[in-house]
């Protein structure tokens, strides 16, 4: 449905979009993820015909966003960043002069305004001016504003940004519940706003791609994700070899124990079996004794920070 190909975006000396390629398919709903000046606006703003890129192709529906950005628009509904709402002008209104300029026939504007104003929950504010609404509405109204001309495509960019935690909640109900019939790009630098909604998510930084899969994929991707942390009563160089030797561990790091106490052996293993179990098997057909058995788990949300903060640790 969306095909982003090699899209580089240049401001100045800036590149803000570094050779991305992406797609999304129908029906999807992908998490656009990354940290704060990672490219995201910037990418939305390209695929929804806002600014053209330096380089590469965007093609909506099989619509190139260079050549045919009329079409383009037509299938997209976009909720920017900051929703462009107008403060003095009531619910109604606003829809109402949405739907003008998309160019929805005055003769159904009516009807479809109050098909988006059912679905978004704004039926008791229609009358109200925007400018005195919470911004949980105002989100809501810029949602509906983007949903007018029945897109199938959807662009939020962080749509939950400045809202309290019961308003979060509600939104992203919200979206959950559009999302069923349409294809959807949610971008955020909130990891829990993407698991919590997407069916696959693509972290960006630098305005690179970084990683992507679905959530659980990208949990298991990374290579040594488990770490256990076994305290063992033993030879050490003995006990180290044995771990070694287990087809599960990729590598081991002894601390040292002072004292009579044990040393620590701290293992990296792969995903796969149960390592716990091993590590324990080992220690009773070895005789050794076991005093302390730790695992620990990669979540997804250490590999989004590792993903993106291991160049600024480097400097
Ligand atoms: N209109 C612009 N002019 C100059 N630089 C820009 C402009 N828009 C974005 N940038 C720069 O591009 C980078 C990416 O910004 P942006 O796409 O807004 O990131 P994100 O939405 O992921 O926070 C940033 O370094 C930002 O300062
Ligand atoms: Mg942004």
């Amino acid at each position: 449905m969306i095909e982003v190909k090699g899209v580089t975006k240049r401001f100045g000396p800036t590149i803000a979009v570094n050779n991305l390629s992406f797609e999304v398919k129908k029906g999807e709903v992908l998490g656009f993820l990354g940290p704060n000046g990672a490219g995201k606006t910037t990418m939305m703003r390209i695929i929804t015909c806002y600014m053209p890129a330096s380089d590469g192709i965007v093609k909506v529906a099989g619509h190139d966003t260079l050549t045919d950005s009329f079409k383009v628009r037509e299938r997209i509904g976009y909720l920017p960043e900051s929703a462009p709402l107008y403060l003095d002008m009531d619910v109604t209104d606003y829809l109402s002069f949405v739907a003008q300029v998309r160019g929805i026939p005055s003769n159904v504007r009516r009807e479809r305004i109050k098909k988006i104003t059912d679905a978004c929950g704004l039926e008791k504010v229609l009358g109200k001016d925007i400018g005195t609404l919470s911004k949980g509405y105002r989100q809501r109204v810029g949602l509906a504003q983007s949903l007018i001309h029945d897109p199938d495509i959807l662009i939020l960019d962080e749509p939950t940004t400045g809202l309290d935690p019961g308003q979060i909640i509600e939104i992203r109900e919200l979206i959950k519940r559009i999302g069923r019939e349409k294809t959807i790009i949610l971008c955020s630098h909130i990891l829990p706003e993407v698991s919590a909604t997407c069916d696959r998510i693509l972290i960006i930084n630098e305005g690179q791609k970084v990683a992507s899969g679905t959530p659980e994929e990208l949990a298991t991707a990374t290579e040594g994700n488990i770490t256990v942390r076994a305290k063992i009563h033993g030879k050490d160089a003995e006990i180290r070899e044995r771990l070694e030797a287990m087809e599960n561990v990729i590598g081991c790091r002894v601390i040292t124990g002072g004292g009579s106490s044990p040393s620590t052996f701290v293992l990296k293993a792969k995903q796969e079996g149960d390592i716990g179990q091993e590590v324990f098997k080992m220690v009773v057909e070895n005789n050794y004794s076991l005093s302390e058995l730790r695992i620990e788990r990669v979540s997804l949300e250490d590999v989004f920070l590792h993903l993106t903060t291991k160049e600024r640790e480097a400097e």
